[in-house]
Parts: C-alpha cells; structure tokens; sequence
C-alpha cells in the first residue's frame, strides 16, 4: 500500500494534537538526539536566512526611494546593487550549509530508528505475525519512516522560516508604516484563511474525482483480464452498463469541482486582489499626501505578500504534523511490542549440547489467531535422546503445530513440553533453538550463493567445513557440476535449482547446526520418486545419532523408526512401532498403511 507524502488519510483527519501523543511523538525524535548539535547550528542558521531575507523588500523599496530621491539609507544606487550582491551571497551559503547539516539530522536519525525498529520486528515472536500482513509492516518501516523524516527536515524548517518570516514582517511593517499595517492586519489573514479552508474542500473533491476514476479503470482491467469469463457469460452489456454508469459519476464529480474552482477563482479575483489593490489605493493616498514615500509603499505591499504566503503555508504544515502524528503511532506501536529476545550483533555460541530426551505432557492448544479451534487435545509423547519418532495423521490433524510448538513459536495453552527433564519455556530462548534444526516440506532459500545459503546454519564455518556438509547431505555433486560451485547465485536472480536440490542444500545447513533435536516436517512429501531416495538417504546420515521428529506423509519412510504416533482430532489415537501398528484391529494405521503398500 504505497502511501502518498502527507496525504492526510481518514484516520489522520479524525486525529486531535493532544498533550499525550504529541508527547509520544516527540519521543521518537529521541534518535536525533545524538546530532543534536548540528540540529541547534541547523536551526541557528534558519533563523539567520530568514531573517537576512527579510531585509530584500526594505532594500527593494529604498531602492525606488533613490531613484526618488528621497534616499534614507544614504547609499547610492552602486552601493546598494553591492549590498544586495553581498547579501545574496550570505544568503546563498548559510541555506547550503544549512541543507546539509539539515539532511545529517534527519539522515542519520531515521537511519537509526529504521535499525532500531528491524531489530524490534525481527525479534517479534511468530503469533505477532499472525496478525499483521507483512505488506503493511514493510510500509511501517519504509513509508511511515520517510513520512517522519520529511515531517522533520522539510516540515520543521518551513515551519520555521515562516515563521521568522511572519513574525518579523509583521514587525517590520507596524514600525514602517502603523495605519497601513493595520488595515491589512484586518484584511489579510481572514482572506488567506478562507483562501486555505477553501482550497482544502476544493483538493477533498479533486482526491473523489480521481478515486471513481481510478474505480472505472478497475472495471476496464477486471473485465480485460478475464474476456473469456465475460464472453462466455455473453455479459458485455453488463460490463458496459457498469463502465458507463462509473465514468458518467467521474464527469458528475468534475462538474462539481469545476463550480468550486470557478468560485475560488472568482473569490481569489475579487476578494484577495481586491483587499490588496485597497490597501494599495489607501497607501498610495497616504504617498500623494506625503505622508509616505512611494519606496516604503512599494516594500509594504512585498512584506503583505510575504505575510500572507506564511500563513498559507501554516495551513499545509498542521496537516503535514497530524499525518506525521499518524506515522509515529504506527511506529511506536510496534517499538513497544515485547520482543521474545534481544538481537546482539553476533552469532550466538552454543553453550551446551542438550542430551535430548524429549516429553509432551497433556499438551493442549489452539492458535491465539482462532482461540474456539482446539487443534491439540492432550498430545503426550515420550522420546529418549537419540530416538527417532514419526507423527502421521491426515492433513490438517495438527502435525505441523507440534513442530511449532516444539521450536517454541507459540506456547502450549495447558500442559508442558521438556527437554531433558527441564520445561522448555524455562530455557533462554536463544541456545534453546539453537539445538534445533528444522528441514521443512518447502525450502525457501535466500537470495545469494549456494556458498552464503548452506552457511546460513553456521555463519563461522569454513570452506572445508562447507563442502564437508554439502558432501553428507548429497548436495556436493550437484553444486561441483555447476561452473561457479559454491559461488553459484540462487534465488530470483540466480539458477532455480530443483527441490529436491533445494532440499539438500537445507540438510547440508542442518548438518553444519549440528543440533541435538532434528524436527523433518515432511521434507521430502514433495519430490518426485528418484531425488526422494537420495534426498532420504542425506535426512538419514543426518539423524543418526540425534533425536528426531519425522512428520511423514508416505509411510514407506518411517518404518523403521521407534514409535509412531497417530493423530486425529488432536489426540494420539494409535502408538507403537510400524509391526505393532498393522497388527491392530480396524486401525487407523493399518487402514493407512493397507492403502498406500497397495498402491505401490
Ligand atoms: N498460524 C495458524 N493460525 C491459525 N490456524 C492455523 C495456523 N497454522 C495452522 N492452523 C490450523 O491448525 C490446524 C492444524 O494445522 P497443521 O498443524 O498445519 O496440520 P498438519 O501439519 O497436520 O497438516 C489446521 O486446521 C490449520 O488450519
Ligand atoms: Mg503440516
């Protein structure tokens, strides 16, 4: 969801400036802290230009008063055209070193709190992501950070110059000339503020007109696509119908921003060019009784202008700070969310290999997504280190959530899980995983080299520790053939490798873990015959020696393991080795296992 700069959403305009989250807001600003020093010389700077650049109407208008004769400032015109080249020049180089002191600020800040607010979502447990779409966590990270750094930058600043500006014009021109002031005191702000609120209600129509348009060019599209549904519907007077009745409401809007633009130009020609030709009449009886030279009258009417064009802008800048308001929200809602672990900038070490004993006990669960679902009703399962178990059951039967629960992604509602004999939820969560390895139906590998990939489960290895794992899970051969060999780049801008491919090069990343808990979640459901027996020969060098929880759809690979639990509706309903198993009466696995040995 690509947001426009400072668009003010619906949210956003029902939004209030309270004490309490402009005070959250602020807190943000915490990671500028660090430069706050070139923020200050920033603002210092700021103030500077803008005061340097009020001085140009004074010097315009005493320029017409030379050429008068009626010199105040008792220079010549030379000296004058010098003063104005000198002020340029100031002028020019305080605004450039301000820019770029301005952009370290904001830069260097956003660029801290992007870091701050990754490490924050990457240590968020699983059932957080659960319940957000990860488009719009993106959109946080990217969209709402940038929101913040152009709110800072560019907002503050604008704000800021406007503000100098307006305040001093204000001024400068009650000192110059008291009764013009006045006047326009009276004229000018109420005219720009009719001007704003007008122009608002003008852009809310312009934004209804371009989402109907955008409405019809969804019809033009869905329809496109699918022609042939269309056609074989015969339903083109349909899509038709539909077309003509969106494009003819687009038309309806437009004549409707078209009357509210006339008006506002009719408002702008007669209101506002009107209140300042007035004020111009008035100054300039005041110029033909004397009162007033014709220069002064002449910088009067720049400062209106400048004065005006500052309260214009504080309109923008209120919804800028609200849109604003609403980015930080968002952010901080995320940055106060309890993160499972603290990231630290290196790989961590395992401590100790856990011996590997493994018990569920009356472990019940339900994904806190969809609480009325109970998807594990009393699961008890008994595991001695080195053991291997399998865990079969139709899809759906829960198989994969055991998997989850044992690499702690979510905690069991009731009951308990243990490791050698401790609760797991006891254990820091970080050299806990670190004992696990997980080889899943589907491997996605990231993109990069096979080389980075296979190292992903060991970041220290070295290139004979690598090529030592790519050799046990069967992967070597394949790497080697390809010219690069371990530096072959796979992902969406490398070489697609098969899965079955993919598959070894997951192995060879859980060999190099070297974990005492090996969980295979269907790693090889989805392999044709051929890589399957190579792929099943590297998932057996791996398990030797480790305990091992097989999630099988095909029978045929768990035979020979220690105990086979079969799941239904959340519960274990048969339990024994695979002789034990067909031997039971009207039983889930031998009905099972009747199927498929038949089918072969
Ligand atoms: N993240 C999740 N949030 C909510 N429900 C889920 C989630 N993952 C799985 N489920 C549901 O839990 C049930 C068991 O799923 P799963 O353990 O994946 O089954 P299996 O691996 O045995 O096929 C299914 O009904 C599934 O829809
Ligand atoms: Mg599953």
């Amino acid at each position: 969801m690509a947001r426009r700069r400072f668009e003010l959403t619906e949210e956003d305009k029902k939004r209030k400036i309270t004490k309490e989250n402009l005070g959250e807001a602020l807190e943000i600003f915490r990671f500028v802290l660090p430069y706050k020093w070139h923020f200050i010389a920033a603002m210092i700077l700021l103030v500077l230009s803008s005061s340097v650049f009020l001085i140009f109407p004074d010097a315009a208008g005493e320029i017409a008063n030379i050429a008068n004769g009626k010199a105040k400032w008792g220079l010549t015109l030379n000296q004058m055209g010098l003063l104005l080249i000198a002020l340029l020049a100031g002028q020019s180089l305080i605004s450039f070193i301000r820019l770029i002191l301005f952009t370290k600020v904001s830069e260097a800040g956003m660029a801290d709190l992007r870091k701050h607010l990754y490490a924050r979502l990457i240590s968020l447990p699983v059932p957080f992501y659960d319940e957000h779409r990860v488009g719009e966590l993106t959109s946080r990270i990217t969209n709402d950070v940038s929101l913040l750094q152009s709110t800072f930058s560019i907002t503050l600043a604008q704000f800021m110059r406007q503000g100098v500006i307006f305040l001093g014009g204000i001024v400068i021109i009650f000192i110059k000339a008291p009764k013009l002031a006045g006047l326009m005191l009276l004229t000018i702000p109420l005219v720009m503020i009719v001007a704003v609120i007008f122009g608002r209600f003008i852009r809310d129509i312009a934004k209804k007109r371009q989402d109907e348009l955008a409405k019809s060019n969804v019809i033009v599209d869905e329809s496109l696509q699918s022609i042939n549904v269309v056609k074989s519907f015969t339903n083109e007077w349909w899509e038709l119908l539909r077309y003509g009745g969106s494009v003819d409401s687009v038309v309806n809007i437009s004549m409707k921003l078209a009357i509210w633009r006339g008006m506002f130009i009719v408002f702008i020609i007669a209101i506002m060019f009107g209140s300042i030709f007035f004020i111009l009449w008035w100054g300039a009886l005041l110029v033909a009784d004397g009162e007033m030279p014709v220069g002064d009258l002449f910088s009067f009417i720049l400062y209106t202008v400048f004065i005006g064009g500052a309260i214009a802008s504080f309109g923008g800048v209120y919804e800028q700070i609200l849109t604003a308001l609403g980015a930080t929200e968002r952010i901080r809602e995320i940055l106060r969310k309890p993160n499972e672990l603290e990231v630290g900038e290196k790989e961590t070490p395992l401590k100790e290999h856990f011996k590997g004993e493994i018990a569920f006990n009356q472990v019940v669960f339900s994904y806190p997504t969809r609480q009325d679902m109970l998807i594990l009703n009393g699961i008890d399962l008994e595991i001695k280190p080195g053991q291997k178990i399998a865990l079969v059951g139709a899809s759906g039967a829960g198989k994969s959530t055991i998997a989850q629960l044992m690499l702690r992604f979510y905690k069991p509602d009731s009951g308990s899980i243990t490791i050698d004999g401790k609760n797991v939820q006891e254990i820091d969560l970080l050299q806990y995983r670190r004992n696990l390895a997980v080889v899943p139906q589907e491997v996605l590998l990231f993109g990069g080299t096979i080389q980075e990939n296979i190292a992903y489960g060991k970041a220290n290895a070295s290139e004979e520790e690598l090529i030592q794992a790519a050799k046990q899970a069967n992967a070597w051969d394949f790497v080697n053939s390809f010219p690069e060999g371990l530096n072959t780049v796979v992902g969406e801008r490398g070489i697609k490798l098969s899965g079955g491919q993919r598959q070894r090069i997951a192995i060879a990343r859980a060999i190099l873990r070297d974990p005492t808990v090996l969980i295979l979640d269907e790693a090889t459901s989805s392999l044709d015959a051929e890589s399957e027996k190579v792929v099943q020969d590297a998932l057996d060098k791996l398990m030797e020696g480790r305990t091992s929880i097989i999630i099988a759809h095909r029978l045929a690979t768990i035979r020979n393991v220690d105990c086979i639990y079969v799941l239904e509706n959340g519960q274990i309903v048969e339990k024994g080795t695979h002789d034990e198993l067909i031997q039971v009466e009207n039983g889930v696995y031998g009905a099972l296992a009747k199927l498929q040995f038949e089918l072969e």
